[in-house]
């Protein structure tokens, strides 16, 4: 293995106990940071990732509610509930957990919530933010990525400026907002996709590649370039049912300079930056 570990479990430690010493400031002064999460429906994933994301806030002294709702709750019963915690002065962000069920028209319940509390950063105005660099929520997977790119050479950061990013994946939620960050950090960025002619040709010239597909090892070895920093987003799961992301790892970790593993990567940093935005959004609104 030639390439060095971003510890994405190490540096979520360091930042929730950032989190947990600014959250302790703010109740201090009489503002707990809330943040409610909204499940409809029993997908077995999204159970799993809400009780995650509850504990988290528990664990850094931020307040949450878990509001669990039947699969058949209508779109007007959950608008009605949003608009409800847009009003509640104790709820700071709020979070739509996705997919919903297919009755219910996604977009239209993220534009219901307020960009104020738009602490997943899906919300159009959050986007529009994020575009053209005005103060916002970043989804919280990309912004993870962007801390763990600024963790790299003890803290001092990888200086993105003239550097080659590609992107593999184009989802709202990951891809897109990831290659806007990369943007603003004056990397040039190449967004690739399922109908890239050749991926290969793309990674070869990169100094980052983050790959966010969700599939087993659309990148290999032979596709990075010696020293390359690899930012894998993905989840999923081998043939022996563990965890893995989109690279194959045992072969990369010999060519790139810097991997992120799966599990222990992306993962704890998308939470960990759900806290970091909901404790912004409480100290937004208390006016610090
Ligand atoms: N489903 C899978 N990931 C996410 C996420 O980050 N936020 C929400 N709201 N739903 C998800």
């Amino acid at each position: 293995m030639t390439a060095q570990l971003i510890d994405g479990n190490a540096l979520s430690r360091q930042l929730r106990t950032e989190v947990a010493q600014r959250a302790a400031a703010l109740k201090a002064r009489g503002t707990t940071p809330g943040l409610a999460v909204v499940l409809v429906g029993d997908n077995p994933a999204s159970q799993v990732y809400v009780r995650n994301k509850v504990k988290a806030c528990e664990d850094s002294g931020l307040h949450s509610v878990l509001e669990k709702y039947e699969a058949e709750m209508t779109e007007a019963a959950l608008l009605a509930r949003v608009q409800a915690l847009n009003n509640d002065p104790s709820i700071h962000g709020i979070l739509v957990q996705l997919p919903l069920p297919q009755h219910i028209d996604a977009q239209k319940v993220i534009e219901a919530i307020s960009p104020a509390k738009d602490v997943d950063g899906f919300h159009i105005a959050s986007a529009g933010a994020l575009m053209t660099g005005m103060p916002g929520f970043w989804p919280c997977t990309p912004y993870g990525c962007m801390k763990m790119l600024e963790s790299l050479n003890d803290g001092k950061g990888y200086d993105l400026k003239g550097k080659h990013a590609v992107v593999i994946g184009r989802s709202n939620i990951v891809g897109k907002p990831m290659a806007l960050m990369l943007l603003a950090k004056n990397a040039t960025v190449t967004i690739c996709h399922s109908a890239t002619s050749d991926l290969k040709a793309q990674t070869l010239q990169a100094d980052v590649i983050v790959a966010a597909v969700g599939k087993r090892n659309v990148l290999t070895a032979d596709m990075v370039k010696p020293g390359a920093v690899v930012i894998d987003v993905g989840m999923n799961r081998n043939d022996e049912g563990k965890l893995c992301g989109d690279v194959d790892f045992e072969g990369v970790k010999n060519v790139a300079g810097w991997i992120t593993p799966v599990p222990g990567g992306v993962g704890p940093m998308t939470i960990t930056m759900l806290l970091v935005n909901t404790l912004e959004a409480a100290e937004r609104a208390a006016g610090t």
